[in-house]
């Protein structure tokens, strides 16, 4: 075997292995926000029980998943890149192209995610329903502005 051909065949191994390497970033990317949007769940369904009346409101429990959302808040973003995509991603993901085309509207309502988070967390510390509502209400429809636009 020649130098050449033994380049060459190096040269195809390792374009191999990035491509391998690419797509278990891919999947892991996909399943990094998956499981971060359950957890986001996990805390704002009961806080959303409590708000509605569906289930007792208690303080330190609400306070305490208010915490959990405003930290989990800040995480997703990292976890939409490139190649991730409905339509381009190989596996299941909810998540639109449009994410992709338009960065700055999903970067700025994910922005907005943790700010209103922030201030739920800093209200739950209150513990006035009356404060809190209107502070979830605002959680929600940021969940919900997200959704409707980039969320299969
Ligand atoms: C800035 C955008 C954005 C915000 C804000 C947002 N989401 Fe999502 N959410 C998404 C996208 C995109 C997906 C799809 C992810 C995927 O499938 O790869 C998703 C997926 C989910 C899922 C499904 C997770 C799974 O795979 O099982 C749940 C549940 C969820 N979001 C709940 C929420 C709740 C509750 C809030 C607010 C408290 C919220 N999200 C805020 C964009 C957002």
């Amino acid at each position: 075997m020649n130098l050449i051909t033994r380049t060459g065949i190096v040269a195809t191994l390792l374009a191999i292995s990035a491509a391998t390497l690419a797509e278990v970033k891919a999947s892991d990317a996909v399943e990094y926000r998956q499981g971060i949007y359950k957890a986001v769940k996990w805390n704002f369904g009961p806080m959303g029980d409590m708000v509605k009346g569906k289930q007792e409101f208690n303080a330190a429990e609400f306070t305490r998943r208010a915490d959990n959302l405003a930290a989990l808040s800040k995480m997703p973003l990292e976890g939409f890149v490139a190649g991730t995509y409905n339509g381009s991603y190989s596996g299941s993901t909810d998540a639109l192209p449009a994410i992709e085309k338009d960065w700055e509207t999903f970067a700025g309502i994910m922005s907005d995610f943790e700010t209103n988070a922030a201030a739920l967390a800093e209200t739950a510390a209150s513990g006035d329903m009356n404060a809190i509502r209107p502070a979830f209400m605002s959680v929600a429809k940021t969940c919900k502005s997200c959704h409707d636009k980039f969320k299969d």
